[in-house]
């Protein structure tokens, strides 16, 4: 008796171990941050397991998740991209230039959300959701979308350059409000190019 019962008890240690080990490989694999990455509302930590398979491991995602700068933010190949992701995605709310609509201007420096003057409160943003309307995009866009889209977003921007808190002292030297019908080459260089090369 007693026998069975330590050998029932190893076979469920074993099962236990087992189930363990399946759940190991998904734990390291899953996208982890040195910064923190937080719901806007509610201050929840964002899963960042709950993404679209592509686009989560990119050069572009890795620099963000480890420095909580987004890379993109003045790179010609990714503002492209996160143009037509935000007129597919968020124009029909917040209007064609981030003027807003029934969400928010996102062009000024006026923010419900402070959080939202850094380049990880944004991306928090619009992987999370905020209130209402503004629902999560984590099952819609990949992280890879979210940093072109909130580049795009950083790049519609018409504030004046001592709000644009995302930007280095060296980018408010080079910063010009954007200009309605401002328009890039198509696929140009850098790191979202098509080519992959920059
Ligand atoms: C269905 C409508 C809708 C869509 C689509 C939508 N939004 Fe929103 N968004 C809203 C509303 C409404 C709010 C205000 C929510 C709140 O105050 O909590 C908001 C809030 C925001 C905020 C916070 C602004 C602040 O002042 O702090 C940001 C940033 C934002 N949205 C970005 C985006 C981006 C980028 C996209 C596209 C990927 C997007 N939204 C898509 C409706 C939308």
């Amino acid at each position: 008796m007693i026998q069975r019962r330590t050998a029932l008890g190893a076979s469920l240690g074993l099962v236990i171990l087992i189930a363990g080990l399946g759940a190991l490989p998904r734990a390291t694999t899953a996208q982890s941050s040195a910064v923190d990455l937080r719901n806007i509302v509610t201050g929840e930590k964002l899963d960042l397991s709950d993404v679209l398979p592509e686009g989560k491991d990119t050069p572009g995602v890795k620099q963000f998740l480890s420095t909580g700068h987004n890379p993109y933010i003045t790179d010609a190949s990714c503002l492209k991209k996160g143009e037509q992701t935000f007129l597919a995605a968020c124009s029909g709310c917040h209007g064609h230039i981030g003027e807003g609509k029934i969400g928010p201007g996102l062009a000024d420096n006026y923010w419900t959300y402070p959080q939202n003057t850094t380049d990880a409160g944004l991306f928090s943003t619009v992987f999370g959701g905020a209130n209402g309307q503004m629902g999560p995009h984590n099952e819609s866009l990949t992280i890879d979308d979210m940093l072109q889209v909130t580049a795009w977003v950083r790049h519609l921007y018409t504030g004046p350059v001592k709000d644009a808190e995302w930007l280095n002292d060296d980018q408010k030297k080079k910063y010009t409000p954007y200009k309605l019908g401002e328009t890039f080459p198509d696929d140009p260089p850098g790191m979202c190019a098509k080519s992959g090369k920059s």
